[in-house]
């Protein structure tokens, strides 16, 4: 059945929608899980099963496009918004998940982990190596990661490392006083035990190269076997569980926005 739209918008007249592009018509069932409602395969159930209204009237064809900016669309006679302002949430990423948007193998990967289809433009805030777990950030905000991932904004990590051997005392003033890697000195680090043996540590580290916290340990002739994030900037995992994540407050992401390279 054909749509009922009040009024058509030149592309030129539309906003932008905050991605690069402007916000223009979309795939019914795009819209619902961009709103949140559920994937992209459970919308189409719901549509299917006559749950879905746009302006007013049942749409279940899976084909059907509504105007962000025109139509209202309703599931259950509830009406659905889209998202328009950008997203930041933190994931505990699971160990032997990479960290990229785009599958290579089949190995999992982080995109499998965090809410694409309700977030496009969704990316991952630096990386965490494969073997690595803990605190990624993610946004839907470039500037964003432009701003933390600028080698002048210095937000401290903090990691637990656990060693295969122990960190000797002549070690840890190296690490404190930056030791030298094969691309430069890495800045000065602070190095504390994490336990009670010798071999659990916790590091912060203010720049993020490429296995950075690996190759520092490796300088001091050590090697890391586990390695994981507890902290970005100020914020903490708290009660987050291996693959589970949660959107940042907007304390929280202007907490970190203080860095302005
Ligand atoms: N440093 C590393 O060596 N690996 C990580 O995943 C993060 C920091």
């Amino acid at each position: 059945m054909p749509m009922d739209r009040k009024k058509e918008i030149p592309y030129d007249e539309r906003p932008d929608d905050g991605r690069g592009g402007k916000v223009v018509p979309m795939r019914l069932q795009k819209y619902l899980a961009r709103a949140g409602v559920a994937s992209r395969r459970a919308s189409e159930n719901l549509m299917t099963a006559g749950r879905v209204t746009v302006n007013g009237q049942v749409v279940s064809e899976l084909g059907a496009k509504v105007d962000p900016l025109v139509d209202v669309v309703a599931v259950d006679g509830r009406q659905v918004y889209l998202e328009d302002r950008p997203v930041t949430l933190m994931l505990y990423k699971p160990e032997g998940v990479i960290t990229t948007m785009k599958a290579q193998s089949a190995r999992p990967i982080v995109a499998d982990l965090v809410p694409v289809d309700r977030y496009p433009g969704l990316y991952p805030i630096g990386r965490l190596d494969a073997d690595t777990t803990g605190l990624l950030l993610f946004s839907t905000d470039g500037q964003l990661g432009n701003r933390l991932l600028h080698p002048s904004c210095h937000v401290p990590k903090t990691y637990l490392a656990y060693l295969r051997d122990p960190l000797t005392t002549r070690g840890a003033e190296a690490l404190r006083a930056g030791v030298e890697l094969d691309d430069g000195p890495a800045q000065p680090a602070e190095v504390e035990f994490a336990g009670k043996g010798d071999r659990l540590v916790r590091i912060t580290v203010r720049e993020g190269r490429y296995h950075q916290v690996k190759r520092m340990f490796k300088a001091i002739g050590n090697r890391v076997l586990n390695l994981h994030r507890e902290s970005f900037g100020s914020l903490v995992l708290g009660d987050l569980k291996p693959g589970e994540w949660r959107e940042l407050v907007d304390d929280e992401v202007e907490a970190l926005g203080h860095c302005k390279p």
